[in-house]
């Protein structure tokens, strides 16, 4: 079993996800991460526990992680109260985190501090708690978040401390409770909040919250990957069921060939981590009706690269990060991002490329119907034949879905 340390797997989630809130909310870039460095040098200054200073930072990493998936159910299912009743509108995103967080190998019981990061000190947040009952890191995690997004800290000011100021003066006591922005006070002096617009956040806040080194067994990975997959999935309606596709159909071939329980699980996890370089990708991209013009392909393209750049960092995830970033390599050269040939390309890269096809084929999207498994293995087997991918794995393929 390969050591990771959980700290890696947050950060690609933080690259990953910056995209998202940049792109669904307008915050500006690194906003988790301002708001994760925040919360962390007050858990420092709360004097909370090792295990509590990481799991609270990894909730203000991804505080936000069901923002796609919430903003899809929203406008896709009409039905959506009766499946999450008493939650308001407003806090969907809240109860949806926080339950994806169950995902997370976390040692602390996490969920309300997703759960209730949007909470007022007054009771008028979306569940109506009180300071008293909103545990202390969702507390914190809310008043960085407004802060950031209020005041835009990615942009720094001669005033700007002037404005903090005034900003939480005023809302003392309605949104932010005085325990909360005491602790504020005390945690971050005017340069660290200066240095919050700094290029090297991401090295700032791994360097503030404390490593974690575990050996994951495959399900657990299996667990955490399933979440960046919701995140991928939710962010279009165009995508909406292709990683979690590709992740099973992968399992699913893995099992096929016998491979060690632990393979198979890690063959999962690269399937599902395998297009969460689309995060990067704009939604007026990704969801154009039309054919994409020279430009935005080249755009689209980058999505595998973007991939290997979240991936490639987390330490243990050598072999998934290969597996997963491949699948647009073909056999004669002619793929992306590498342009990778036969001689260069394994077993679970070649795979890798076949469910990725295969998957996109059958997969229903909101212009067209999925094809059927009899169409999609003629187009596979023409690829085939075009020399692009694997004969003998397509052949599996079909005997597997067929
Ligand atoms: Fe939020
Ligand atoms: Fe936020
Ligand atoms: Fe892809
Ligand atoms: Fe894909």
């Amino acid at each position: 079993m390969n050591t990771t340390r959980f700290n890696d797997i947050l950060a690609a989630f933080s690259i990953a996800l910056d995209q998202v809130e940049h792109e669904m909310l307008g915050v500006s870039d690194h906003h988790a991460k301002r708001v994760a460095y925040i919360t962390a040098k007050m858990c420092q200054t709360a004097h909370l526990s090792q295990d509590l200073q990481i799991d609270a930072a990894a909730c203000a990493l991804l505080h936000d992680n069901a923002l796609t998936e919430s903003q899809s159910t929203l406008r896709g299912d009409k039905d959506w109260q009766s499946k999450w009743p008493g939650i308001p509108e407003t806090g969907l995103h809240c109860a949806m985190g926080a339950r994806n967080m169950a995902n997370l190998p976390t040692t602390s019981d996490i969920r309300g501090f997703i759960r209730f990061h949007h909470e007022n000190a007054d009771g008028s947040g979306p569940f109506g708690l009180t300071t008293d009952a909103t545990p202390l890191p969702a507390r914190m995690i809310h008043l960085a978040d407004q802060l950031d997004r209020t005041l835009n800290l990615g942009m720094w000011t001669p005033d700007k401390a002037a404005v903090i100021t005034a900003y939480l003066d005023q809302n003392r006591g309605n949104v932010f409770d005085a325990a909360t922005l005491e602790l504020f006070q005390d945690a971050l002096s005017v340069n660290d909040l200066a240095a919050l617009s700094s290029p090297t956040i991401d090295a700032m806040v791994a360097g503030l919250i404390p490593t974690r080194d575990i050996a994951y067994s495959g399900s657990e990975l299996a667990h955490i990957a399933t979440l960046f997959a919701r995140i991928t999935d939710y962010k279009s309606s165009f995508t909406c069921s292709h990683s979690m596709g590709i992740a099973n159909k992968a399992r699913r071939m893995a099992a096929f060939y016998h491979y060690d329980p632990e393979v198979v699980e890690r063959y999962y996890v690269a399937g599902a981590l395998h297009d969460v370089g689309k995060l990067m990708i704009p939604n007026r991209i990704l969801e154009k009706p039309g054919p994409l013009t020279k430009d935005e392909y080249t755009i689209m393209k980058k999505h595998a690269s973007y991939s290997f750049k979240v991936l490639n960092p987390i330490k243990g995830f050598e072999d998934i990060t290969v597996w997963a970033c491949r699948h647009h390599e073909k056999l004669d050269g002619s793929g992306y991002p590498f342009g990778l040939t036969a001689k260069d390309l394994t077993q679970p890269e070649r795979l890798m490329a076949c469910i990725d096809i295969y998957q996109a084929l059958v997969e229903d999207r909101p212009y067209k119907e999925g094809m059927t498994h009899q169409t999609t293995m003629k187009i596979l087997n023409n690829m085939v034949n075009d020399g692009q991918i694997d004969g003998g794995i397509t052949a599996d393929i079909d005997t597997v879905f067929g």
